[in-house]
């Protein structure tokens, strides 16, 4: 796949300076989303609830904000990614810790847990080293043309929002991010690779740490 032109008027567009000024700004804690309120929640996401206070939040946290990095964050990633990958960690396609927690789970719990985590209001982090992160915001918006690396943006979006088939990758644990990247490259991370085998196996590992640093300050 070669969407490289429109790809560099994309970044072109995208690429201002403004990126960076937010992933630095503190932005106020997040409000809870208005339909949690109103009614009773339904029999899934009850069940959901239940899931994760039992088991999912030791790790990642009851509201998806892990606070170590080797958990990432699961707030505001979106629902069908989320329940393909559970499902993908029960098979045994992806690999690692999640295969014991996925083994027992339901396709429907797998969907209403995906959707629990999918409502939660993502937080805003702040990055420290504002150099690096600016290297990352580079590869990020533009890619790198000597190297044939096309730019994240490109796939998951400007904003990391991702979409369905797409994670969301901002906001994200750089440890985390940085250790997929990794994985992908060694293809280590078994399931669905072979798109991001051939970017991750382009990149530096300066450029690994760089972008998983600057998605870590994006909300
Ligand atoms: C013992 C700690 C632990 C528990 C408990 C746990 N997880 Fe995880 N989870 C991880 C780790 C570690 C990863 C990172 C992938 C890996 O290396 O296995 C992960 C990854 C994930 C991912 C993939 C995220 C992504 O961005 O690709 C999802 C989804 C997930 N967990 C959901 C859950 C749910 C739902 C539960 C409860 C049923 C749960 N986890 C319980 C440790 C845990
Ligand atoms: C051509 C489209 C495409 C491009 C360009 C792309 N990605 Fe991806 N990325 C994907 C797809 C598809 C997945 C989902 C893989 C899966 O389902 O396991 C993914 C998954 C990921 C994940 C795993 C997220 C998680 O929650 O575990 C990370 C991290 C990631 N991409 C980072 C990047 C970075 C950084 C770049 C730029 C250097 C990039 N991607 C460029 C398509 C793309």
């Amino acid at each position: 796949m070669k969407p490289q032109s429109y790809l560099a008027a994309l970044a072109l567009s995208l690429c201002a300076p403004v990126a960076l000024a937010q992933a630095a700004k503190p932005q106020p804690a997040a409000a809870k989303p208005a339909a949690s309120k109103s009614a009773e929640p339904s029999a899934e996401l009850k069940r959901a609830q239940d899931i994760v206070a039992g088991r999912c939040a030791l790790c990642h946290g009851a509201e998806g904000e892990s606070a170590s990095p080797i958990f990432p964050r699961l707030a505001g990633q979106h629902p069908e990614y989320m329940a393909k990958q559970l499902a993908d960690f029960k098979a045994g396609r992806r690999k690692g810790t999640m295969n014991d927690q996925a083994a027992e789970l339901t396709d429907e719990e797998m969907k209403a847990l995906g959707a629990y985590f999918a409502q939660k209001k993502p937080k805003a982090y702040t990055v420290a080293d504002q150099d690096i992160a600016a290297v990352g915001r580079y590869i990020y918006h533009k890619g790198n043309s000597y190297s044939g690396v096309a730019s994240c943006a490109s796939c998951h979006g400007a904003t990391g929002d991702g979409t369905a088939q797409l994670p969301r990758i901002a906001g994200q644990h750089a440890a985390y991010t940085e250790a997929q990247l990794k994985e992908f490259n060694k293809r280590e991370r078994t399931n669905d690779n072979a798109i991001m085998h051939a970017i991750a196996s382009k990149l530096t590992e300066l450029e690994m740490r760089a972008v998983a640093v600057y998605l870590s300050g994006k909300l």
